[in-house]
């Protein structure tokens, strides 16, 4: 995974090359925060890996890169807005120090910027990946607008739910590596296939992610463990409990998220929804979509016209995403 250390170690120094000095302050200085605050820059990683795994230099890449990660961040300002997060890797919430609107204003700004680091791509290159960015960004906020219609439905179904966290999390991933492919020149079979890679990987991650929100360590994970419980998120967790356990189970569970509750009464709420997260067997059926989704992807990156050796930085890449605590 030495290779993995090199595309972060060239995109946090391409961040701080890039850092926003400009007026007005109370604009930019929470986009500096967010940015700064680390996070795993997957995203970025995947653009520069997407790129070389090709056989371009990763350097022609690290626009692109800063364009989905930036990207990412915007998405991460206004989703805990959204979702009435407290924390965020470790740290407070741009909403939460700030207040609603600068988070509102800073993040406008970051999809503007997000969009202005592809500006040094020229034509038909740039048009390329113009036409790939918008489209996923408008998956991306139909996700989130299926993310918060389905807080207040009961009615959800899993298929519902993967379509959800396909269009809120992994075209995004599916977009990442798709860049890097568009910006090395490839096929448009190659590039669907990478994009197909990352979509796979992409839900995967949102599984986990979600198993990680009601069962992570609060020291590691950065963010408020048992939100999406708070926000009645229908999670796989969540659907998988109601398929899988009994009769009683179910029903205390829709109870359960029928409202949305103050302070310390969500401490017992998410203790009892965790409890049957557990014994229905939700929890071990979300580990098993989780590593199902990554033997997927694994299948395809198989497919891909590239060399050993970059089949398995792709793959390593995917397992380190299963395993993760964070
Ligand atoms: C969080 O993404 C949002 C989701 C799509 C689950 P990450 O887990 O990649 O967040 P950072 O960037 O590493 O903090
Ligand atoms: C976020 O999903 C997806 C986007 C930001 C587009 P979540 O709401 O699950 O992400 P976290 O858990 O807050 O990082
Ligand atoms: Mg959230
Ligand atoms: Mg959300
Ligand atoms: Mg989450």
């Amino acid at each position: 995974m030495e290779k993995l250390k090199t595309y972060q170690e060239a995109f946090l120094n391409f961040l701080k090359e890039n850092k926003i000095k400009e007026a007005p302050k109370n604009l930019y200085e929470p986009v500096n925060y967010i940015l700064e605050l680390g996070g795993k820059r997957i995203r970025p990683i995947l653009t520069l890996m997407g790129a070389e795994v090709f056989g371009t230099s990763y350097e022609k890449a690290l626009p692109a890169a800063m364009a989905v990660e930036v990207f990412h961040n915007f998405s991460l300002v206004h989703d805990d807005i959204m979702d009435e997060a407290p924390l965020r890797r470790g740290k407070e919430t741009v909403h939460t120090k700030w207040d609603i609107n600068t988070g509102i204003l800073s993040g406008d700004a970051m999809l503007i910027l997000a969009y202005q680091y592809l500006e040094p791509y020229e034509a038909p290159l740039f048009k390329s990946l113009v036409q790939l960015f918008s489209k996923t960004a408008k998956e991306v906020c139909e996700g989130q607008q299926y993310d918060v219609d389905f807080e207040t439905r009961s009615d959800v179904t899993i298929e519902e739910y993967l379509h959800m966290i396909e269009y809120k999390t992994a075209v995004l991933v599916g977009c990442a590596f798709q860049m890097g492919a568009i910006i090395a020149g490839v096929s448009p079979d190659e590039q669907v296939k990478i994009y197909e890679f990352g979509r796979l990987l992409g839900i995967a991650f949102q599984l986990q992610d979600d198993y990680l929100d009601a069962f992570g360590d609060p020291e590691k994970f950065g963010k408020q463990v048992g939100g999406d419980i708070i926000e009645n998120k229908k999670t796989y967790l969540y659907l998988k409990a109601l398929e899988l356990g009994s009769k009683e189970e179910a029903s205390n569970l829709e109870d359960l998220f029928k409202n949305k509750l103050d302070g310390d009464d969500n401490k017992e709420k998410i203790t009892k929804a965790k409890s049957i997260f557990n014994n229905s067997g939700g929890s071990a059926a979300t580990q098993d979509a989780i590593k199902a989704y990554t033997k997927k992807a694994f299948a395809i990156a198989e497919e891909l016209l590239v060399s050993e050796e970059n089949k398995q930085l792709l793959i390593g890449f995917g397992t380190y995403l299963m395993n993760r605590r964070t």
